[in-house]
């Protein structure tokens, strides 16, 4: 149960670090809290104009949430693994260093499906592809992935992180609330606008 425990801190920690905001800091594109949603994440970040910065936080973003997996993964097992990804992506949600007021986790959920369970994430990845490309709206695509996310898993066998993928997408809805009512009442803007 220690080493449980210390892989969800791990988890969170690392989930935690904001690679967004430090990125737009750090090229000098802004503060990114007064730009389009507010949000810490790639799709706001390319509401900077930098693709680079946009495609740099999505693989640095999903890069956390895929190694505190494979690093819990290689250290602990299995279980350890599933808690330091579920961590990570709640890291990335809450993080304490502003506040608790962080991201949507969508990056982080990608990157720590495809080291959990690899067909499951490819599938996740592609189901946010074609959501995105038909709508033009990342958070579309989000909601999509995330809710298709229990039936890759079922479909793919993977038995074992059913109920990871049902928490991880309560959690995407809920922290997509602002971009659902955007959506309803058709002002989310499309991927690039601000
Ligand atoms: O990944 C976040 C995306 O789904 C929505 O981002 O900035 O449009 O709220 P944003």
């Amino acid at each position: 149960v220690t080493a449980l425990l210390l892989w969800g801190v791990i988890g969170y920690l690392l989930g935690s670090i904001p690679f967004g905001l430090l990125l737009t800091r750090a090229m000098g594109l802004g503060n990114l809290r007064e730009i389009g949603s507010g949000n810490i994440g790639t799709t706001n970040v390319l509401r900077t104009g930098s693709k680079a910065a946009a495609a740099l936080t999505l693989f640095l973003d999903g890069g956390k949430g895929a190694a505190a997996v494979l690093a819990a993964r290689f250290l602990a097992g299995e279980d350890a693994a599933q808690l330091a990804g579920l961590m990570a992506f709640v890291g990335h949600c809450f993080p304490v260093w502003l506040g608790f007021k962080g991201g949507k986790g969508v990056a982080t959920f990608l990157g720590l499906m495809l080291a959990l369970a690899w067909p499951v994430g490819i599938a996740c990845c592609l189901t946010w592809l074609s959501a995105a490309a038909l709508s033009r709206i990342s958070s579309m695509g989000a909601l999509v992935s995330a809710l298709s996310s229990t039936l890759w898993a079922v479909a793919f066998g993977h038995g074992s992180v059913i109920l990871l993928t049902i928490l991880l997408t309560v959690f995407v809805i809920w922290r997509h609330s602002a971009n659902i009512k955007r959506l309803m009442s058709g002002t989310e803007p499309k991927i690039g606008q601000k």
